[in-house]
């Protein structure tokens, strides 16, 4: 039997600091309002010269050492993004060019924030049926490009960045679990027009409905997490760590009383980086990493939930 499990991770943010601070210059709002609503005091924002592609390739690289492997060793790149530098090639053949890597098969996810762990599910797919042995799966974004700087209510929430991870053939799981679904019938609620087509008449601008989105991704993640961790068989008393999706410190705490984990047990990224949608996973899983709060052999629960609405929810044995 196959498995897939961890092989590195990396993560690259933009240089760009955008404080709550800084907000308060653009839109009619205050740090002390955008803390208390939403856990957020500051974000990363691409600035001159910066993109997705170059983002991609430094997270890559930072997984690919941590991995102790070249960019050849990579046989499938899977990349979720809602904005990519450009519309074809997907954002994942633009990263494979600059790794240098002749052929292998890439495409980009479009599952909005929970479009990591889409790719995670992928990867176990194609790892277990035999078709793929390395893995990379990234969630890349620039929400910055697609946010309307004038609407308070969504400006303050979002950032940009890359986080990817490396995903290995295994004899030992891994990914022990995992789930992903989506709600069509929400498409209202949040989302970003095209600006073209049956979207000619809309700003290509985020919109959202924030307090109805609140309470379904509340509602939808703690069913999530209780439904993964169900599957597993394993109890709540074994997950040693949560790696949430970083939309609003509220929604975090909600999910993390379901599984009865405390806070210290739940890794924080928001307050720094904002929501940084497909991205804001492997970020996160990626620093906790790194700050030695994660350890081999620890299970650690992944959620996530965006426009679609899409989520997504896993267990894994690092
Ligand atoms: C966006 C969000 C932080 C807003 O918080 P909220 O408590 O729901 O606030 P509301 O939208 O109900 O607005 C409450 C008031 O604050 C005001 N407000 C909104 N944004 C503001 C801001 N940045 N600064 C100051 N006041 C603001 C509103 O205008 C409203 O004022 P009113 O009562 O006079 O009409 C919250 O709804 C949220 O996090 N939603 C979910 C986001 C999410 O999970 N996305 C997930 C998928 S990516």
């Amino acid at each position: 039997m196959k498995y897939s499990r961890i092989a590195g991770t990396g993560s690259c943010l933009p240089s760009k600091v955008l404080t709550n601070k800084d907000l308060e210059k653009i839109v009619d709002t205050d740090d002390k309002w955008i803390v208390e609503r939403t856990g957020i005091k500051e974000r990363r924002i691409l600035g001159e010269g910066e993109n997705i592609t170059g983002l991609a390739e430094v997270a890559t690289k930072r997984a690919l050492e941590a991995a102790n492997m070249v960019p050849n060793d990579i046989d499938l790149i899977l990349l979720a993004t809602t904005t990519p530098d450009r519309t074809f090639p997907s954002n994942a053949v633009l990263l494979q060019e600059r790794l240098g890597i002749a052929e292998c098969p890439a495409f980009d996810i479009a599952a909005a924030c929970a479009g990591f762990n889409y790719g995670l599910v992928l990867a176990d797919n194609f790892i277990r049926v035999g078709q793929a042995k390395n893995v990379l799966v990234l969630g890349a974004e620039a929400l910055s490009r697609i946010v309307d700087w004038t609407d308070r209510s969504t400006c303050i929430l979002f950032g940009d960045g890359v986080g990817a991870v490396i995903f290995s053939e295994s004899d030992e799981p891994g990914i022990v679990c995992s789930k992903i679904s989506a709600a069509g019938k929400y498409k209202d609620l949040l989302y970003a027009p095209t600006g073209l087509g049956p979207d000619a008449e809309l700003s290509p601008k985020i919109a959202m409905a924030g307090s109805a989105v609140f309470k379904v991704a509340v509602n939808t993640l703690g069913k999530a997490v209780l439904d993964v961790l169900e599957k597993s068989g394993m109890e709540k008393s074994d997950i040693d760590w949560l790696v949430p999706h970083q939309a609003n410190l509220r929604i975090i705490q909600a999910v993390a009383k379901k599984l009865d984990l405390t806070m210290d047990k739940v890794i924080i990224t928001l307050d720094k980086q904002g929501n940084t949608s497909s991205a804001s996973v492997p970020l996160a899983l990626d620093q906790a990493i790194r700050e030695g709060k994660i350890k081999r052999g620890d299970n650690i629960l992944l959620e996530s939930f965006g426009g679609g609405f899409t989520w997504g929810s896993a267990i894994i044995r690092y």
